[in-house]
């Protein structure tokens, strides 16, 4: 068996017996599959918080597995030792949370994932000016090595913090460059594809291919290195004998349970058996 749901934000009470009682017949060879903001490897080292809910994970009866999104630590996650697991690298977390690579492919229960974490955060503008936002997205990141920092940060925490106006978030402590995949991360993902034959049976990742984000929010989230390089993935597997060499792809990122095309769904809350 093989479930799947959305970000979890470091709260990952749905999988709870009481909401999630599907578990009862699950042992660790099932699967559950966060797309993304996992969110419990994110303090500077494992805090108290952290330990008891990965450890209450660790005590379920299925494996959880995720792949990364934009509001982890990848300080922390990319210093963690990498492990060959089901066919992919991962870092484990514990022994049965585990961080599934980008651009790596398993097998999970007889099924063929490809795993691609990363997205560009939504939530960073800070004081940013929107012409400079169109240039680099992530423009307004506060970086503690800048000399207007303590300033700039003055500035914003008199803001709302969580307004849509001015969101912030600061370099190595809340934000981490490496949310967007390296080329190297992309060429990994293309070719272990290829040595699959471009046919798997699912895809997980955070950000979604961009046709398939341009169909669900109506042109809201424009492209981006990551989207476009999904897109590219997207069509690498369907091109394949012109039929989708894929079941289904599932991302997370944009907080919603929606089904977007015949295959490309996304997913927040919902926890959906897929396999
Ligand atoms: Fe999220």
């Amino acid at each position: 068996m093989i479930f799947a749901t959305g970000d979890i934000h470091s709260k990952p009470n749905r999988l709870s017996m009481e909401a999630f009682p599907e578990q009862k017949e699950m042992t660790r060879d099932d699967y559950v599959v966060i797309l993304g903001d996992f969110g419990l490897v994110w303090t500077k080292e494992e805090d108290k918080y952290e330990k008891n809910w990965l450890d209450w994970l660790e005590d379920k009866s299925f494996t959880t597995v995720f792949v990364d999104g934009n509001h982890e630590n990848f300080s922390r996650l990319n210093a963690m030792p990498v492990e060959t697991w089901q066919g992919g690298s991962v870092h484990k977390i514990r022994p049965h949370v585990i961080h599934l690579m980008r651009g790596e492919v398993f097998t999970l229960d007889d099924a063929v994932c490809f795993a691609f974490g990363g997205a560009p955060s939504h939530d960073i503008s800070g004081l940013a000016a929107a012409e400079e936002l169109e240039q680099n997205y992530a423009a307004g990141i506060l970086d503690p090595g800048d000399k207007d920092f303590d300033a700039k940060l003055s500035k914003l925490k008199k803001l709302n913090r969580y307004s849509y106006t001015h969101p912030y978030r600061i370099k190595g402590t809340e934000w981490w460059p490496e949310e967007l995949a390296s080329e190297e991360e992309k060429q990994n993902g293309i070719e272990n594809l290829r040595k699959h034959g471009c046919k798997v049976d699912f895809v997980f990742s955070h950000e979604g291919p961009s046709s398939a984000v341009a169909l669900g929010w109506g042109g809201s989230f424009r492209p981006n290195p990551q989207s476009q390089y999904l897109e590219e993935v997207r069509q690498l597997l369907r091109d394949q004998a012109f039929r989708p060499a894929y079941k289904a792809w599932l991302f997370g990122h944009y907080h919603e349970n929606r089904r977007l095309t015949d295959r490309e769904i996304c997913l927040y809350e919902q926890i959906t058996r897929i396999w």
